[in-house]
């Protein structure tokens, strides 16, 4: 696009999926033959998969949700038990918010406890995003799963969290809200979460378990390491 030309809304959205799809394909390009890989949820993952599946490597894959199972088995990407292996040597998945330093924010599918099992067996974990993900500051909401049992009470200690509408347990039967608070300084507010009885996950992701993310954007890619 030239610059200072205005975008009108459905060819913004049309940008925003390609540059999904750049990022993802990107991503898929870190494959190789012999990898045990995890497989994010969302729909930039949605892009990875077909990529990978073109790929035609030999590898073996997890996936991080039922639905990204589904996804990849439809594309002849054969999916294993996350109880067969206890490694993997790269993880790729979504956020739905970045920081310069790497944090990140992930659940707005709900999947951020798996996600974040996944993404922390894997040797690298790549984070593939469209151009609005990059994020000055975290900022609410932050994706919970709470234990089912007590939720209410979690809630409550918690003070600023709903349950999200609409939203089914997860497959691992967690209650899946939103943290809405302030952000604050992301460790200290992960440390919280870590430390309450009854929270099962939260979708901050510390810069620790972050190596490789790979934005789209119209017409490059952009890739920074993390650690
Ligand atoms: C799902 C996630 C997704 O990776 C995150 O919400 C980004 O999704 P999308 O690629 O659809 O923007 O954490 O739980």
């Amino acid at each position: 696009m030239r610059a200072g030309t205005m975008m009108r809304a459905d060819e913004y959205a049309v940008d925003v999926e390609h540059q999904k799809q750049s990022a993802a394909e990107a991503a898929a390009e870190l494959v190789e033959d012999g990898m045990a890989v995890g497989l994010g949820t969302g729909t930039t993952v949605a892009y990875l998969l077909p990529a990978l599946a073109r790929r035609q490597r030999s590898i073996r894959c997890v996936a991080t949700s039922p639905r990204t199972e589904a996804a990849a088995l439809a594309l002849g990407i054969g999916v294993e038990p996350f109880g067969t292996l206890d490694r993997l040597d790269i993880c790729i998945d979504g956020a739905d918010q970045i920081t310069a330093e790497g944090w990140l924010v992930k659940g707005g599918g709900g999947a951020h406890t798996r996600e974040k099992v996944v993404a922390g067996a894997a040797d690298r974990f790549v984070v593939i995003a469209d151009s609005t993900k990059p994020v000055a500051g975290l900022h609410p909401p932050v994706p919970l799963e709470l234990l089912a049992f007590g939720s209410p009470a979690t809630i409550r200690h918690l003070g600023a969290v709903v349950v999200r509408a609409g939203q089914p347990l997860s497959p691992d039967g967690g209650v899946i809200a939103d943290y809405t608070g302030p952000v604050g300084d992301p460790a200290k507010l992960a440390a919280t979460f870590d430390a309450t009885a009854g929270v099962v996950g939260h979708g901050l992701f510390p810069p620790a378990m972050v190596d490789v993310v790979i934005v789209g954007h119209p017409s490059t890619v952009e890739r920074f390491e993390v650690r």
